[in-house]
Formats: C-alpha cells, sequence, structure tokens
C-alpha cells in the first residue's frame, strides 16, 4: 500500500470541510476502497465511558462498546494503537462481523483526549504489519488537524 499517496488524497479530501462527520465518512470510504484484504472500515465516536459506531464502511455493526471491552474498547481505554493478529485469541473480542480475523484499532484524538477510534478489519490473519501501523497513524493525524 502507498501510504503516502493515500495521505495525500486524505488531505486533499478533508481540508477546509469543517464537518467531522464528513470527513469521518469520507475517511471510512477512502480506506475501505484503497486497502486490499480488508471487510470493515470505520468510526466509533467516544461518549464518556462508551463508544458508539460512527461512520463506516462494511456490514451492520455493534453500535455501543463500553470502554475497555473489545479491542476498541481496549485502543480508547489505554489510548493507544492495537493490532491484533488473530481476534480469536484476543480475550473479550466483540466479533460484529465472522469473517474478521484480524484488526487494527488508533484512537482518534483532539485537544489531547480521545474523541474516536478507527477500526479496520480484516478476513485475513495477521493482515496489518508495522508499515500499516504507522501509514494509517499518520492517516488519523491527518483527520486529527480537521476535527473541530
Ligand atoms: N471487533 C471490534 C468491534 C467492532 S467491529 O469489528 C466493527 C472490537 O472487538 O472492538
Amino acid at each position: 500500500m502507498d501510504y503516502e499517496l493515500l495521505n495525500e488524497q486524505l488531505l486533499a479530501i478533508t481540508e477546509n470541510v469543517n464537518n467531522n462527520i464528513t470527513n469521518y465518512a469520507n475517511a471510512s470510504a477512502l480506506l475501505f476502497n484503497s486497502l486490499e484484504d480488508i471487510n470493515w472500515a470505520g468510526f466509533y465516536i467516544a461518549n464518556g465511558d462508551v463508544l458508539e459506531l460512527g461512520p463506516f464502511q462494511g456490514k451492520v455493526a455493534c453500535t455501543v462498546i463500553p470502554k475497555g471491552k473489545g479491542v476498541c474498547g481496549h485502543a480508547y481505554e489505554s489510548e493507544k494503537t492495537v493490532v491484533v493478529d488473530n481476534v480469536h485469541n484476543f480475550s473479550g473480542h466483540i466479533a460484529c462481523d465472522s469473517a474478521s480475523n484480524s484488526e487494527i484499532v488508533i484512537p482518534v484524538f483532539h485537544k489531547k483526549a480521545v474523541v474516536a477510534v478507527l477500526d479496520i478489519d480484516s478476513h485475513k490473519f495477521s493482515r496489518f504489519d508495522d508499515t500499516d501501523r504507522k501509514g494509517l497513524e499518520e492517516f488519523v493525524k491527518i483527520l486529527e488537524k480537521t476535527l473541530g
């Protein structure tokens, strides 16, 4: 994956857009249509002790995830990227789509607080390596600059 190009595309479609939902929606569409071997890409929005389903691409997903639960809730609580090579071995994993086998979740910050998480699922095991993590963390940094 050419993350430099992907991140240039994100910048082009989000700069000068001052609506968080608009940018989350287009960011998830860009990811879903650019990354190979993924079956879900989108955002959960932080609301106190829970994450609530936000803009995404893929199959219908669970709507509310408590902080600390599942891969997303773990990333929200720890405020760190979580990469899971085999979700079936991750204690507390929340299976929204039974086709998912690996997953990456990256926290999205605004004013030093986590306001959302980016979640990407794959039907492949160990789909997300260090290059993906770095490229996608850069993707999230670009998105963070657009948030109000
Ligand atoms: N698997 C996630 C739940 C969200 S879906 O994958 C879209 C988790 O364990 O947090």
